[in-house]
């Protein structure tokens, strides 16, 4: 049995109990709790509460003690939407996009997205896990605990299931919860692209040889599909989805990333957990969006790497009443960064998010976008003890920092997975 500890001397506790998930005006409520404190046990949360309380419980005084000395303690980010898995990064094509080529141009010269399905097939599994691993322990070191992992840099059955694989095998040899997802629908593989009617084979490979293993083999729960130019159509992205969810993965989409598709409406009407990067949405989009169950992940860490200047509208989102999430989008072509601290800066600066709706978007709402509500995404009695400490007086210090890893410690299950060095 593992064992009892108690946190005390948090001078902010941000619990996001309460109301899942959170919409409008409620996505700024983060159930602060000043002076807090946390009893965990069996790597559950006992008890939440103001620190005098907690230590007058009998089970207080026998467990453990962490004093965070007066830093602020928030639950561990959920970060849903992750390519985790890729080779090497593409930081050959970083010149190219500050010096004004645009992601779709790069492509079309033998970059993107099609630059990493090449590294990684020529990668061994075995060198792609230990890349992984050290990410992997990155993500910890930014308060992360729970992150969502895509497959689609292999684009053929052995190299997408040597991916799906690895996720499995990551869950049990590091404490960090992966959570898998199947993109065979990334982009059509050059060796499709050059026959005729190619693409409908490319679909037909992942429908029939595929999808029917990663459902046998239970390798992934969601499945995703990039909408997109130069990727895959609105009805393609429904044929693929309705096929994986024949297979019992849930829909999730890349939508209106550079352009409008209509993957939004198709995702609504599929409904997909969550729908993806959204700077192209209209407003009718957002209408629809407000009144549905798919929670509006946004990505802005992708806008800020490829100079662009078009945010996904977050006001205009949380305003109507959608469901607003935040993710890194950690992959080597868009947003090279695995720092949720980073995006919640620049969805504060730049999506006009406040600190607390960030927050909240960075961890309740992602956590129900990944249907991890009930276990993660909040300090309640009952889930997970995944916490993340800051190195802060105030949790709006967490953003207002930008590019300043604040994390000091980090807890999952009650484990703790990071602690920096330097007493404060
Ligand atoms: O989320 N848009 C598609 N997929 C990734 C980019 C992948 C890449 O460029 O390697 C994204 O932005
Ligand atoms: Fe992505």
């Amino acid at each position: 049995m593992k064992s009892k500890r108690l946190i005390t001397g948090a001078s902010q506790l941000v619990t996001l109990r309460g109301r899942v998930p959170r919409r409008g005006k409620a996505l700024a409520d983060v159930g602060l709790i000043d002076d807090g404190a946390l009893l965990i046990g069996n790597g559950l949360i006992a008890q939440v509460g103001p620190r005098r309380e907690l230590e007058a419980l009998p089970e207080a005084r026998t467990a453990e003690k962490i004093d965070v000395g007066g830093r602020v303690v928030l639950p561990g980010f959920v970060d849903a939407h992750t390519h985790l898995i890729h080779a090497a990064s593409r930081a050959e094509e970083y010149e190219l996009k500050i010096s004004g080529a645009s992601y779709e141009e790069i492509a079309r010269r033998g970059g993107g997205i099609l630059n990493s399905v090449k590294k990684l097939r020529s990668a061994t599994a075995e060198a792609l896990k230990n890349r992984a691993l050290a990410t992997l322990c990155k993500f910890a070191a930014y308060g992360t605990t729970t992150l969502e992992a895509k497959s689609g840099y292999g684009l053929d059955v052995a190299s997408e299931l040597k991916i799906l694989h690895l996720h499995e095998q990551l869950n049990l040899e590091q404490p960090l919860e992966d959570v898998s997802t199947f993109l065979g629908a990334h982009v059509v593989p050059e060796e499709f692209r050059q026959k005729p009617g190619g693409s409908r084979q490319y679909l037909a490979l992942l429908q029939q040889k595929l999808l029917p293993e990663i459902a046998r083999e239970n390798l992934a729960e969601f499945c995703d599909v990039f909408c997109d130019r130069g990727a895959f159509t609105r009805a393609e992205s429904k044929e693929i989805l309705q096929a994986g969810r024949a297979h019992g993965l849930v829909p999730r989409i890349h939508a209106e990333q550079l352009s409008r598709s209509g993957a939004t409406q198709l995702a609504i009407q599929l409904g997909a957990a969550s729908c993806d990067h959204l700077e192209h949405v209209s407003q009718t989009d957002v209408r629809a969006l407000a009144q549905s169950k798919t929670v509006a992940t946004l990505l802005p860490g992708c806008d800020f790497h490829l100079c662009l200047k078009k945010y996904a509208p977050a006001r205009a989102l949380i305003d109507a009443g959608a469901i607003v999430g935040l993710a890194t989008d950690y992959n080597p072509g868009t947003s090279p960064t695995l720092s949720m601290p980073m995006i919640l800066s620049i969805a504060c600066t730049h999506l006009r998010m406040t600190p607390a709706e960030a927050i909240a978007a960075a961890t309740i709402n992602s956590a129900y976008s990944l249907r991890r509500q009930k276990s993660v995404g909040s300090l309640e009695p009952g889930k997970q003890a995944d916490i993340g400490v800051f190195e802060v007086d105030d949790y709006r210090e967490i953003p207002y920092y930008f590019g300043v890893n604040t994390c000091w410690m980090t807890l999952k299950k009650g484990e703790i997975v990071f602690q920096r060095g330097s007493p404060r």
